[in-house]
C-alpha cells in the first residue's frame, strides 16, 4: 500500500521528465528477453535469450523446462540489457513486465523477479499485456506511426483483427474460431517433419515450393472478420497422408508454398473486408507469424492497392523480445497504470 501511493506521487514528476527510460522484461514463453526504452520509441538495448535448443528435442515447448531456463538466465539477460546501455539499475525511471496471456510458470518467473526489482529499488512497476507489446513493436519501427489503425495480430496464441483506437484502447474486430495461425504453421511443419519451430522453417522451404500445387478448402466462417484454420489444417494433413500412401508425394517445398499460401489468402481476406469496412486508413501487422515472408509481401501489395499505409515490425522485433514491452509500458507508465506488489502472473489475461 505504501509502495503504490510513493510510485503514484512520483508520477507527475516522471511525466514531465524529457526521457523516461524503462527495462522491461518478457519471459511468457520461450524467450528471456530485457530491454531499456526510452519515451516507448527508441531502443536502447535489447538482449534475446531464445531457449529454441532446449526445447527443439521435443518438438514444442515443454513448460517446465521453459520455467527453469527463465529462473536460470533472467539475471544475465536483464544486466546484458543495462550494460549494452551503460546505464546502472538506479538510472532507469521504471521497470515493466509481461503479466500474461503465456505460460503460467514462465509468466511467473518474471512477475517474481521483476516485483523484487521493484520494491528493492522503489520503482514503478509496469505490467504489460503480451500482444500489446507484439503491436507496440510497431511503434518501434515506425517512430510516426500513431493510433487510430487497424491491428492483425497473428502469433502462436493469436490470430486476432483489434482496432487500435488509442494508445490502450483496443476493440475486436475478428478472432479465430479454433487454431492460432502461428498453432496452424506449426502444425502443418510438423506434417512435412520440420523440426521446431515450424512455422519460420515452413516459411523458408515454401520460399521454393509451388503454391498452387495442392488445391485446400477455402474456410468459411461465421463472424464476418473471423478466421479458422482447423479445417484447413485437416484437409492438409489428410492431402499429404493420402500422397504418401500411393507413394506419389508431392515436394515438400510445393506442399508447404501451398499451405502458406491459404494461411496468408484468408489472412489477407478478411483483413481487408474488415479496412473496407471500417474505413481505418492505416494497417499494421504484429505477432510472431508477423515474420512471414508472403504475409509481409501480400498484405503490403493489397494495402497499397486500397491506398492504405502499411506497417509491420522490423524482422528483429516480430518475435519475443523485451523491447516491445518496454514501448507499451511507456504508454501503460503515462497512464499511471502501475501495479501493486500483489501483481500475479495472468495466463489468460484478456487485452479488451
Ligand atoms: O509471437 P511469438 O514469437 O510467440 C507467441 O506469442 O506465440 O509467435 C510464435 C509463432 C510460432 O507459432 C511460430 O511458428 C510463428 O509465430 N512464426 C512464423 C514465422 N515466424 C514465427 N510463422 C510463419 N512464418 C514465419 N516466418
Ligand atoms: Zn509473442
Amino acid at each position: 500500500m505504501i509502495y503504490i501511493q510513493q510510485m503514484k506521487d512520483r508520477l507527475d514528476a516522471l511525466k514531465a521528465q524529457r526521457a523516461v527510460r524503462i527495462l522491461a522484461l518478457e519471459t511468457s514463453c520461450d524467450e528471456t528477453a530485457a530491454a531499456v526504452v526510452e519515451n516507448g520509441r527508441v531502443i536502447l538495448s535489447n538482449a534475446v535469450y531464445s531457449q529454441i535448443d532446449l526445447h527443439a528435442l521435443y518438438g514444442g515447448v515443454v513448460p517446465e523446462i521453459a520455467s527453469r531456463a527463465h529462473v536460470e538466465k533472467v539475471s544475465q539477460v536483464v544486466d546484458a540489457a543495462l550494460d549494452e546501455t551503460g546505464l546502472s539499475l538506479d538510472d532507469v525511471d521504471a521497470l515493466a513486465v509481461t503479466c500474461g496471456p503465456g505460460l503460467v510458470g514462465a509468466l511467473l518467473i518474471g512477475v517474481s523477479y521483476m516485483k523484487g526489482l521493484a520494491y528493492a529499488l522503489a520503482k514503478p512497476l509496469v505490467p504489460v499485456h503480451h500482444i500489446e507489446g507484439h503491436i507496440c513493436a510497431n511503434y518501434l519501427t515506425f517512430p510516426e506511426l500513431t493510433p487510430p489503425f487497424l491491428c492483425l495480430a497473428v502469433s502462436g496464441g493469436h490470430s486476432h483483427l483489434f482496432a487500435v483506437e488509442d494508445y490502450g484502447r483496443y476493440r475486436l474486430i475478428g478472432c479465430t474460431q479454433d487454431d492460432a495461425a502461428g498453432e496452424a504453421f506449426d502444425k502443418a511443419a510438423r506434417v512435412l517433419n520440420l523440426p521446431y519451430p515450424g512455422g519460420p522453417r515452413l516459411d523458408r522451404l515454401a520460399e521454393e515450393g509451388n503454391d498452387r500445387a495442392l488445391r485446400l478448402p477455402r474456410a468459411h466462417t461465421d463472424g464476418t472478420y473471423d478466421f479458422t484454420f482447423s479445417g484447413l489444417k485437416t484437409a492438409f494433413l489428410n492431402a499429404v497422408n493420402q500422397q504418401r500412401m500411393s507413394g506419389q508425394a508431392m515436394p515438400p517445398a510445393d506442399l508447404a508454398a501451398s499451405f502458406r499460401r491459404a494461411v496468408c489468402d484468408q489472412l489477407t481476406e478478411k483483413t481487408l473486408l474488415a479496412l473496407r469496412d471500417t474505413g481505418y486508413r492505416k494497417l499494421a501487422l504484429a505477432g510472431g507469424v508477423s515474420a512471414n515472408h508472403r504475409l509481409r509481401a501480400q498484405l503490403s501489395e493489397a494495402c497499397m492497392r486500397e491506398g492504405v499505409t502499411f506497417y509491420c515490425p522490423r524482422l528483429d522485433l516480430c518475435g519475443d523480445n523485451g523491447a516491445m514491452i518496454g514501448s507499451a509500458a511507456y504508454y501503460r507508465l503515462m497512464r499511471g497504470e502501475i501495479a501493486d506488489l500483489t501483481l500475479n502472473a495472468q495466463p489468460n489475461y484478456s487485452l479488451i
